[in-house]
């Protein structure tokens, strides 16, 4: 599919696209006036040209972990940095201290029209910015045909998700969400414990995290750094004065920004048993939604909250019916998981961060090692032969899939195990969390269909989706 006809898809076509494979070998993508575009014309055996766009805190590590991951591989040279984009300079400048042969960029949706009038030559885009500007950043690679790797959460709302969700079956290209614990051997290994029936039928998993970005407030008058573009950081949403101390990283304090210690660890913690159990590719599922927490702020993120999805499917869900999520942060912990902690005499609490409890006995995990209780059933348990690769990294797992799919292996797509399709519904899941709390009743989230049902319908819409300033809007699909 060339980018044009990609471009003119209806509404009808892209559900009647629902079955298509999630990516496809590279077809000749073409700009307007037909020639093709840079990436489509690379040779296999020439270095992966890869934009980074939010080199600042995560985006420069991120962008070194990619090259480390890369480096001991077949071909230690295949990714060079084509370009750098950040809305501050002083991130600009470090990044490019390491890749001065990077082109500099303030602004992401320059360096696409430069992807598309010829300028640039990119091959794959990393996106590393706050939650916000997610969504544009990585809708402008998809449309442009380009495998896109994108921080956790895919994005600010659900609706956002949906839409790249769409877009990346649209395209057909590699793409990876950036919540790399998924790639370690540990949460492997606990996915194949639990699909292997270690623990018995699942009933519950509980996640917690100490973290509480919460309480942002405006500060008037307060003036930005001067090497930062305020204006272009904030992106699609409504322009306001710049607010003290919110970058870098406290702007996951803030509603309009991020979504609270929710938004910013639940699509890392809570990945592990909705992984585990399959969930993103379970129909007909549904949830409902209670959230506790301090009273609703407008502005900023509460200071802890307390969330539970109970899911439940025509189809039985691979747990028990309902199969209950709990999420607890800013101090709040899993009541079961403090229990155990005390009949053992053994800090679980502190030492993992989620909990997953089947008919047979429980599972503690954190990113980088699980205990199966009660101990006598752990030792007996031996662990089931690997049914998933054990990647070196997860960029490189992304790398990797982006090479063989300019080579036109068939099944390279499938190589990148939290895809878009994947990573939309886990923040799918993670997001209706937050709109439980903020709509400030429980609401029923259903998978399929990407809304609210039912009791709370209303009160949960307004924040299903937000809207974005002008030159910030997500491309439209044509009709015609
Ligand atoms: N996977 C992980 O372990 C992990 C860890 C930390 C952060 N993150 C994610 O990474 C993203 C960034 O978080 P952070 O902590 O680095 O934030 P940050 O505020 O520290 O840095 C963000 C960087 O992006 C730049 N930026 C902002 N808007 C931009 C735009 N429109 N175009 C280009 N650059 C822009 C900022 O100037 C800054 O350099 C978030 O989505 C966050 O959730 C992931």
């Amino acid at each position: 599919m060339n980018r044009r006809h990609f471009l003119r898809l209806t509404g009808a076509a892209i559900a009647a696209s629902a079955g298509l494979n999630a990516c496809a070998p590279p077809r000749v993508r073409t700009r307007s006036d037909g020639r093709p575009l840079a990436n489509a014309t690379r040779r296999a055996d020439q270095p992966i040209r890869v934009a980074c766009i939010g080199v600042g805190g995560r985006g420069l590590e991120s962008m070194n972990e990619m090259l480390a991951e890369c480096v001991g591989g077949a071909r230690p040279e295949f990714i060079v940095i084509a370009a750098v984009c950040d809305v501050d300079e002083l991130a600009l400048e470090r990044a490019a201290m390491t890749h001065s042969t990077a082109r500099r960029f303030r602004d992401y949706r320059q360096l696409f029209r430069e992807i598309h009038d010829g300028s640039i030559e990119v091959d794959a885009v990393m996106v590393s910015t706050p939650d916000h500007t997610h969504a544009l950043a990585t809708a402008l690679a998809l449309t442009a045909g380009l495998p896109v790797y994108c921080e956790k959460p895919l994005t600010h709302t659900i609706a956002q998700a949906r839409a790249i969700a769409q877009l990346a079956q649209l395209s057909q290209v590699p793409t990876q969400m950036g919540n790399q614990i998924h790639a370690g051997d540990n949460y492997r290994t606990v996915v194949e414990l639990i699909r292997s029936g270690a623990i018995g039928t699942v009933t519950s998993a509980d996640g917690w995290d100490g973290r509480a970005w919460c309480c942002g407030a405006l500060t008037p008058g307060a003036r930005a750094p001067e090497t930062l573009d305020w204006n272009l950081w904030q992106g699609p949403v409504a322009a306001t004065n710049y607010i003290e101390g919110i970058t870098p990283a406290n702007w996951r304090g803030y509603w309009n920004y991020g979504n609270g210690t929710l938004g910013d660890m639940a699509c890392h913690i809570l990945d592990l048993p909705f992984w585990a159990l399959d969930l993103s590719a379970h129909e007909n599922l549904v949830a409902e939604v209670h959230a506790s927490g301090p009273p609703v702020d407008a502005v900023g993120c509460p200071a802890w909250t307390e969330i539970s999805w109970a899911m439940k499917s025509a189809r039985s869900v691979p747990g028990s019916d309902p199969l209950v999520f709990r999420w607890f942060d800013g101090g709040k912990i899993s009541p079961t998981a403090q229990e155990l902690s005390a009949k053992d005499g053994q800090e679980y609490v502190k030492r993992f961060n989620m909990l997953i409890q089947g008919s047979k006995g429980f599972l503690f995990s954190n990113y980088g090692e699980y205990v199966i209780l009660p101990r006598a059933l752990g030792a007996e348990i031996q662990r089931p032969s690997p049914t998933l690769s054990r990647p070196s990294g997860h960029h490189r797992e992304w790398i990797d899939a982006v090479r063989l799919w300019t080579m036109d292996a068939p099944d390279a797509c499938a190589m990148t195990s939290s895809n878009f399709a994947y990573a939309a519904r886990l923040t799918e899941l993670v997001l209706s969390g937050a709109t439980a709390f903020r709509a400030q009743t429980p609401v029923t989230y259903d998978f399929d269909r990407g809304l609210f049902v039912g009791a709370g319908t209303s009160e949960a819409m307004p924040f299903l989706s937000e809207p974005a300033r002008d030159g910030w809007q997500l491309p439209a699909l044509r009709n015609g």
